[in-house]
């Protein structure tokens, strides 16, 4: 693989960002955020991503860039060079991570194609009458979902084949903006809502007692997700990042725009939320009863819902490439297998594995709560994938020298990169372990009472 430095520094931005921002702030906060009683949670959420989420996010960066690799051949490199043969399976861990995690971000992309099919539809054949998109035909059929998930994969697979990604990652970053703009134009049309107060007052108004005793390792499990943390991707991005650029300057800018977007992401759902639907505040469904409802309600609403879903398909689009790029750039550096079989291969595998969260709104529904995907996404999300994240953290604490780590993260011209550099390392050391630690034994109590 060709190791070229980005071309610019803009260009990092662009896809670093546009792989932090994505489902997990749009679709996968808000109702993480109801779980787990709004406010409380919000702060927790956001002073979690900056003492776990940016240290761990300057540790993948360090990890790529310092050894030039992505995740499976650096943390191989790291067990030579510290005489070890445990740590490459770490790396491996950060591949199967992606391949699961592709398996149902598929299916919730699929679900986007479906409301950007609808609002074409919808544009296409106005005749005055009340119209209405909604989640019912896909909560009925696991088939329609399933066959979308595969259109979504396909389409990815494709361009991960020809090897055009990266000119596509860039196109969809500079998209983002626009996006970003869209959405605060339409948080502004939220604020004539009756229910806009109490939406805020939920959000942003911290009642401890609403915090459960799994709604530590919940917010962990968020904040690497959102950050793409413990997936190897950001391993990749550091691996291209030219030397001049400052990793924990860059690694902070990307964990304050990914965290802010997700702050605006909510002040969007909720107050819609709120004051249409009460019922799926709680469900991966919430985005998705919300919006295409509230965005039929304003003057050429139709015309925003294919641009908002088109938007958001073009972000999780370049999520999933991602997410395939590091299963198959793995499987070529270490099985040697072309690019061609390799993302065949991936494709039959996710599709596979996609069985199960596009069946569980239906058929595979547990009596009383929750659906397969809730257990999935639990196991995944909130438990092996911070156990990765946080183990990458130590392996950089631990097996990158300590010159290495002093090079890449004090910058003479910065004078405060002296005094974090301690803090950074003391974090990675103590306060991520032990947060995760407290996180894993608090969700034990919880699953005993
Ligand atoms: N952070 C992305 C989001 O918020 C999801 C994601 C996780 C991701 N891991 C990734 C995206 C790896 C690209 C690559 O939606």
């Amino acid at each position: 693989m060709n190791r070229a430095a980005w071309k610019s520094r803009f260009g990092f931005y662009l896809v670093a960002v546009g792989s932090a921002f994505g489902l997990g702030n749009l679709w996968r906060f808000p109702y993480i955020v109801a779980e787990n009683g709004g406010g409380a949670f919000v702060l927790l959420y956001v002073l979690l991503a900056l003492i776990l989420g940016l240290p761990l996010l300057i540790a993948e960066l360090f990890l790529g860039h310092s050894n030039r690799k992505s995740v499976m051949s650096a943390t191989l490199l790291l067990d030579a060079k510290t005489h070890t043969r445990w740590k490459k399976w770490i790396g491996r861990l950060s591949v199967v991570i992606s391949l699961v995690v592709l398996s149902y971000y598929s299916v919730i992309s699929g679900w986007v194609l479906h409301f950007l099919m609808q609002f074409f539809i919808e544009t296409a054949s106005r005749f005055g009458v009340e119209s209405q998109i909604t989640m019912a035909p896909l909560m009925r059929s696991g088939v329609l979902q399933l066959g979308l998930a595969s259109v979504h994969l396909l389409i990815a697979t494709v361009i991960v084949t020809k090897g055009v990604q990266e000119g596509l990652e860039k196109w969809v970053g500079a998209l983002m903006p626009a996006f970003v703009l869209m959405m605060v134009v339409l948080v502004t049309k939220t604020f004539s809502l009756p229910s806009t107060p109490e939406a805020l007052r939920f959000l942003f108004y911290p009642d401890f007692s609403k915090l459960k005793l799994s709604s530590l390792l919940a917010a962990i499990g968020h904040v690497c997700f959102t950050l793409s943390l413990g997936f190897g991707t950001m391993v990749t991005f550091g691996s291209y990042l030219s030397d001049k650029e400052h990793i924990p300057t860059a690694a902070f800018r990307i964990t304050l725009i990914d965290t802010l977007l997700s702050l605006v992401a909510g002040i969007l759902i909720f107050p819609i939320a709120l004051s249409f639907n009460h019922q799926t505040l709680k469900e991966p469904a919430l985005l998705f009863e919300a919006l295409p409802g509230f965005l039929l309600s304003l003057p050429g609403g139709a015309w925003f819902g294919i641009l908002f879903f088109l938007c958001l398909y073009l972000a999780s689009l370049s999520a999933s490439i991602s997410l395939l790029e590091v299963i198959v750039s793995n499987a070529m550096e270490f099985k040697k297998i072309p690019r061609m079989s390799a993302a065949w291969g991936a494709l039959a595998i996710v599709l596979i594995l996609a069985t199960i969260p596009a069946f569980s709104t239906n058929l595979m529904r547990f009596t009383g709560e929750g659906s397969a995907v809730e257990l999935l996404d639990f196991i995944l999300i909130q438990l092996i994938l911070p156990i990765a994240a946080v183990s990458i953290g130590s392996l950089v604490y631990t097996s990158i020298a300590e010159s290495e780590k002093q090079r890449l993260f004090i910058d003479r011209l910065k004078i405060e990169s002296l005094a974090m550099y301690s803090h950074w390392k003391w974090t990675l050391k103590y306060l991520v372990p032990a947060i995760l630690f407290a996180a894993v034994l608090l969700q034990f109590f919880a699953l005993l009472k």
